[in-house]
């Protein structure tokens, strides 16, 4: 996408931290940011991936010497790291403008009664508590400053549970309504707090969901003309750069041949 003066101005000098930056939507709204940024920009991102975190910034540097990236391998299911690793962010990153809490992911399509334990305190933890708990560290700074915007990564399984998603749709529902709560409580400020809520995005989340079946992962596609993840980071940078008496408080946004979680037109050849 091309971006005007105005989303360069407004981006300019601030710090975006994504988590899940490793693959998919996060990895492409790093790019994305520094494109509408021009590279005049601070970019801190983690995953627990760091070999991919380290090409990203190789990639980033090469096409914008002024830009400034931060890596850090994270999980964010685990809540003490995510204290140790707010506080290790280098000076120049700690006041962050932009919390894109996009780390997450379905495991499995398990029925209830059969789902494993590992896998629902999998996407608790990581869903759930990990983005709650980043957000209650970074937010004082933004509320102290009086300025700052939470972009939250919710789903369609948010809003229209699917049978086979029961826990992966329960919490997505949590970021929705904590969001809603967050929202609420942070009326008398400038922070912003902003939902996405993808429908069929192709990227590595069905290979992690089908536990690394590629096979499996490519039939959920099949015919089908799903989104990409620079459609749904496009749509990130573009909440982040209106002005600052607007918030884009919620996006449901699915890719034209999709109506509701399983509504989905497909080719049939
Ligand atoms: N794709 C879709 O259809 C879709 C639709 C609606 C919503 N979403 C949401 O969009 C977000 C991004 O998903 P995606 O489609 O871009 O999937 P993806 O390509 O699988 O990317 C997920 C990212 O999250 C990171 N991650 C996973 N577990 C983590 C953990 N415990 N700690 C830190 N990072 C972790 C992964 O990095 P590492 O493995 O390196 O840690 C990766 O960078 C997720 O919240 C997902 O629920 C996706």
């Amino acid at each position: 996408m091309s971006y005007g003066l105005a989303a360069a101005s407004r981006l300019a000098g601030k710090v975006i931290l994504i988590t899940g930056a490793s693959s998919g939507i996060g990895e492409a709204t790093a790019f994305e940011y520094a494109n509408a940024a021009k590279g005049e920009i601070k970019l801190a991102l983690s995953a627990r991936r760091f070999e991919k975190l380290e090409d990203l910034k190789e990639k980033l540097i090469s096409q914008w010497p002024n830009i400034k990236v931060h890596i850090a391998s994270l999980d964010v299911s685990n809540v003490a790291k995510l204290t140790e690793y707010v506080e290790s962010l280098p000076e120049e990153f700690k006041a962050v403008d932009v919390l894109v809490n996009n780390a997450g992911k379905a495991l499995g399509v398990d029925k209830v009664g059969q789902i494993l334990q590992e896998d629902i305190d999998g996407m608790f933890q990581t869903n759930v508590i990990g983005l709650i708990s980043l957000t209650q560290l970074i937010l004082p700074g933004m509320k102290a400053r009086n300025r700052g915007d939470i972009i939250q990564l919710g789903s369609i399984a948010g809003r229209d549970p699917y049978p086979g998603g029961g826990i992966y749709c329960a919490t997505k529902a949590a970021v929705r309504s904590f969001s809603h709560s967050l929202r609420k409580e942070l009326i008398d400020t400038k922070i912003r707090v902003i939902e996405i809520d993808p429908g069929a995005v192709q990227t590595e989340f069905s290979v992690v969901r089908y536990k690394g079946s590629k096979e499996s992962a490519s039939k959920v596609y099949e015919g089908a003309e799903p989104l990409n993840a620079l459609d749904i980071a496009e749509l990130i940078v573009f909440a982040s750069t209106r002005r600052e008496n607007t918030v884009v408080a919620e996006t449901l946004v699915f890719p034209t041949n999709q109506a509701s979680a399983s509504h989905v037109y497909r080719k049939k050849d």
